[in-house]
């Protein structure tokens, strides 16, 4: 039995790694080195910290900044980036989302934001998404970043479903590994390897219904 679907925003709702790449290469370059689409792969579902780490790895610089420093130049980036998505429209929602939230709205499952972004409201607002959901957990709300199971456990707890009816949808292998941690089935979205810890694995929303959900699942 499934009573509520809890989704990851930023690849699964909506395609945010595009703002993130561009606001993560502006600060590199300021740095004076570059910042690749495929180094930008490593920093899907990962926090911004962490992302700020891995990014300085590249440019062989992480030690050289103090964690005050850290934190200006994450802010920095957040500022270009807030910029990008203050102009989003609902047009830059993933094909077949909000057919299929309508879908589990009227099988009257519970909906829930599981995402690290502390971003995630003004995503929601700026894309018309808000309204469908039960419960937000953003990443202002946790202590502990994916694989911990935290954010989804959050949403669970303030939908008032037990973890075992719950169903997350993750693009990012920490995000499937958040899930099995909380109790919960997965379903990976997208063609990556990485998501072969899922429970089942769908390329996208388009066509993709509760039926199949269910009877995926429950085979
Ligand atoms: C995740 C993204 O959803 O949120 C990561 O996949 C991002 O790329 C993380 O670093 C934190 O987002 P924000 O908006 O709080 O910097
Ligand atoms: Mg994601």
């Amino acid at each position: 039995m499934i009573r509520a679907c809890i989704f990851d925003l930023d690849g699964v709702l909506v395609d945010t790694a595009k703002y993130h790449y561009l606001a993560w290469r502006r600060l590199a370059s300021g740095l004076g080195f570059d910042f690749s689409e495929q180094h930008n792969e490593a920093l899907k579902g990962v926090s911004r910290m962490t992302s700020l780490d891995i990014l300085l790895d590249v440019g062989g610089m992480r030690e050289r900044f103090s964690q005050a420093e850290k934190e200006e130049l994450a802010a920095r980036k957040n500022g270009w980036y807030v910029d990008y998505i203050s102009r989003m429209t609902p047009d830059e929602i993933v094909p077949g989302v909000v057919r299929f939230l309508e879908d589990v709205r009227r099988a009257e499952i519970k909906i829930a934001l599981g995402s690290a972004s502390r971003n995630a409201p003004l995503i929601l607002e700026r894309t018309g998404l808000a309204h469908f959901f039960d419960a937000i957990v953003d990443g202002g709300m946790v202590s502990a970043a994916k694989p911990d199971p935290q954010v989804f456990l959050l949403g669970a707890e303030l939908t008032g479903v037990e973890p075992a009816a719950c169903v997350v949808f993750e693009d990012a292998e920490a995000g499937i590994e958040a899930a099995r941690r909380a109790g919960m089935r997965s379903v990976g979205v997208g063609t990556s390897r990485t998501l072969a810890q899922a429970t089942m694995i769908i390329p996208g929303f388009e066509g993709f219904t509760v039926k199949d959900l269910t009877e995926r699942l429950e085979k």
